[in-house]
């Protein structure tokens, strides 16, 4: 079953039938994980708002394990993760779009890893490449298609790499600059340990990275609120179709 992690704008799904929800214990809080369940087509696909409903866990205080852990217990095999970024490659300014291929990770202090106890060896999976190439694949053909359908006005970065910070603050200038000289095209706060967690129980994961603003000190002006909402909401329609022609696809 296909999971969507939503983000920042995506902590509902409009336009798939509602089909309940599953409440997972996991062994990474007390609280349960609520994965909600959704009919679209012949499908059912499990939907994980990550910030919360309504949008109210930061970044860094997101329980990673419990989400992925949860999304594997309901039975999902894949999963397509929505981000908002900022952009920093050129062609990945507001309202625009990138599927990473590459992640480098300034996060820290974050529950990481699915290997911390009662190993029966040390365990160290193999990240070369972060991201599902079939899934990326198959993401980008899908994004093409409602690109070309709505006239064909969003640029996708097909290739790139997503920076994660540690957040929930922005970054400061002199930070972007380094990420740029790191070669990071897209910066994010959430895409790990999600990534990572995800290898580690062997599920197919791939990121679509909607920017919501241009990254600190490369627009033109101070970063607003109100202008990342508003791209947010305006972009988080054009994923929904994405996400549609995806599962109609596959
Ligand atoms: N930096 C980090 N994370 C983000 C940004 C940004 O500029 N925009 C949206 N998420």
């Amino acid at each position: 079953m296909l999971a969507i992690i939503g983000g920042t704008g995506l902590s509902q799904i409009e336009g798939f039938k509602a089909a309940g929800f599953k409440r997972v214990a996991t062994p990474f809080s007390d609280k349960r994980v609520v994965v909600e369940l959704y009919q679209y087509g012949d499908q059912t696909v499990a939907f994980l708002p990550r910030h919360g409903k309504g949008h109210v866990i930061p970044p860094h205080k997101i329980n990673y394990r419990a989400n992925v852990w949860a999304l594997q217990m309901v039975g999902v095999d894949k999963i397509i993760a929505v981000n908002a970024v900022g952009g920093i490659h050129p062609d990945t300014g507001p309202g625009n779009f990138a599927i990473p291929d590459q992640i480098i990770d300034y996060s820290h202090s974050r529950a990481a890893t699915f290997f911390e106890e009662d190993l029966e060896f040390v365990t160290h999976i193999d990240f070369t490449e972060p991201f599902s190439k079939e899934l990326r694949s198959e993401l980008q053909i899908a994004f093409e298609s409602v690109n070309t359908t709505q006239g064909g006005s969003k640029l996708l970065l097909k290739h790139g790499v997503y920076g994660c910070m540690q957040g929930p603050r922005l970054e400061t200038a002199a930070e972007i600059k380094r990420l740029q000289r790191d070669g990071c095209d897209v910066v994010g706060m959430t895409g790990m340990p999600e990534a990572a967690l995800a290898r580690e129980i062997k599920l197919d994961y791939a990121m679509l990275a909607l920017s919501v603003n241009w990254a600190a000190g490369l627009g033109e002006k101070e970063i607003l609120m109100s202008e990342i909402e508003a791209h947010v909401k305006e972009g988080m329609g054009f994923v929904m179709e994405v996400l549609k022609n995806f599962i109609d696809a596959n």
